[in-house]
């Protein structure tokens, strides 16, 4: 596609999905193309976003900006009852347009807002974190949490256009910036080789095309349940049959448990990069894996300057507990998306033993920045 946004070198990603098919649009000054993705007919735009962004937006349309809270918190349905209330007195049709201006609490919330107002009304994502670049606004999941868990109610909605807009990177709070790039690390071992080599727009379109292509194989996740067997793009193996969209959760499967039972200092892609660490060792101590796989996961981990122990004082058995909890847990042992001689797959069965055996090798780090 031919965007009119002069000198400014965008790169193009198509996430494919065939009808639904979308461009991801990735440089600096990527934000300025936001006026050739909105959809033709639309007369007024809601611009979704936070008080700490303090990204710009221009859509040259009818344009009105809704503001949501800070933090998992502002991931709620009241969230959304506002904005779609907000949207109706602002006289938003199914012919408009939503725009989330965001990190990935804003893209899932402004995202699950447009799947449902209206019964579904377009939605573009400005995504202004690195973690939302490379991972939260690509793909169409949106949602909101519950008291009782993190993205319990939501639905698969595709954006129109995702801008990766790299120039906006530079505001984000360091910490915010390292989470990101956790996110970035889980990428290396999906089949992004060299990506801590690359500059930040190519490490970034790298990204979003791995994820895209996961995204196009399996849109909706039901891929692993199909049985995950066989190659990954993380194989180096393309031509395969693709595993499926659960195996971007590598390295979660710990993560989600260190963040939902830890109550520890922790960002999201932080938990992610000791979920890779670990993943690699349990992978290891199943016979799938030798020591140079396990060191290979140290090094990018360690390349980002990203957390690779476990936060001091951890309960292990705990940490346990919550990953029989987590969303992939079948019954009969713990579920992990886990590397192996024919790159990563998901892997059930795998006994709470095995498991606490390998935390208790990646032991208490020094505490975590
Ligand atoms: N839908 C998905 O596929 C998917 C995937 C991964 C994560 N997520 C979700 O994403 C959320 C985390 O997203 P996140 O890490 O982007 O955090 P976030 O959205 O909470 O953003 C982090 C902080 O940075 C601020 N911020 C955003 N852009 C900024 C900028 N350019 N300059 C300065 N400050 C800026 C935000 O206001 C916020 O305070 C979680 O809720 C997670 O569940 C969704
Ligand atoms: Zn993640």
């Amino acid at each position: 596609m031919q965007l009119p946004i002069g000198d400014v070198p965008v790169r193009e990603v198509v996430v494919d999905l065939g009808p639904r098919s979308y461009p991801v649009l990735v440089g600096p000054g990527a934000r300025h193309a936001l006026s050739a993705v909105v959809p033709a007919g639309a007369k007024k735009v809601a611009v979704v976003t936070q008080a700490g962004v303090g990204v710009a937006v221009e859509t040259g349309k009818d344009q009105r900006t809704f503001v949501i809270g800070d933090g998992e918190q502002a991931k709620s349905l009241t969230s959304v009852e506002e904005l779609c209330r907000g949207f109706a007195q602002f006289g938003l049709t199914r012919a408009d347009l939503v725009v989330g201006v965001g990190g990935g609490v804003v893209t899932d919330v402004a995202g699950f807002a447009a799947a449902i107002y209206h019964r579904g009304v377009a939605v573009a994502h400005v995504a202004t974190t690195l973690l939302g670049q490379v991972d939260a606004a690509i793909g169409g999941k949106t949602g909101v949490n519950l008291p009782e868990g993190k993205n319990l109610v939501g639905a698969f909605w595709q954006p129109v256009a995702v801008i990766c807009d790299t120039e906006v990177l530079s505001s984000l709070p360091p910490r915010e910036y390292r989470s990101g790039l956790g996110e970035m690390a889980k990428y290396a071992f999906l089949g992004v080789p060299g990506l801590s080599g690359m500059d930040l727009v190519e490490a970034v379109a790298s990204c979003v095309a791995c994820k895209a292509s996961f995204v196009a194989d399996d849109e909706r996740e039901t891929g692993a349940l199909l049985g995950a067997g066989g190659a990954g793009p993380g194989a180096g193996s393309a031509g395969h049959a693709r595993p499926g969209r659960a195996l971007l959760n590598y390295g979660h499967t710990l993560a989600h448990a260190l963040e939902t039972e830890g109550h520890y200092d922790l960002r999201h892609g932080e938990a992610v990069a000791v979920g890779l660490v670990f993943a690699a060792r349990l992978a290891r101590r199943l016979g799938r894996v030798g020591d140079e796989r396990v060191a290979e996961h140290d090094r990018v981990v360690a390349s980002y300057d990203l957390p690779s122990r476990l936060p001091a004082g951890v309960d292990t058995a705990r940490l346990v507990a919550a990953m029989g909890r987590d969303k992939k847990a079948t019954g009969g042992g713990l579920t992990f998306v886990l590397d192996g001689p024919e790159g990563l797959e998901v892997v059930a069965g795998v006994g709470h033993d095995d498991v606490l055996a390998t935390l208790a090798e990646l032991g208490p780090g020094p505490a975590l920045r």
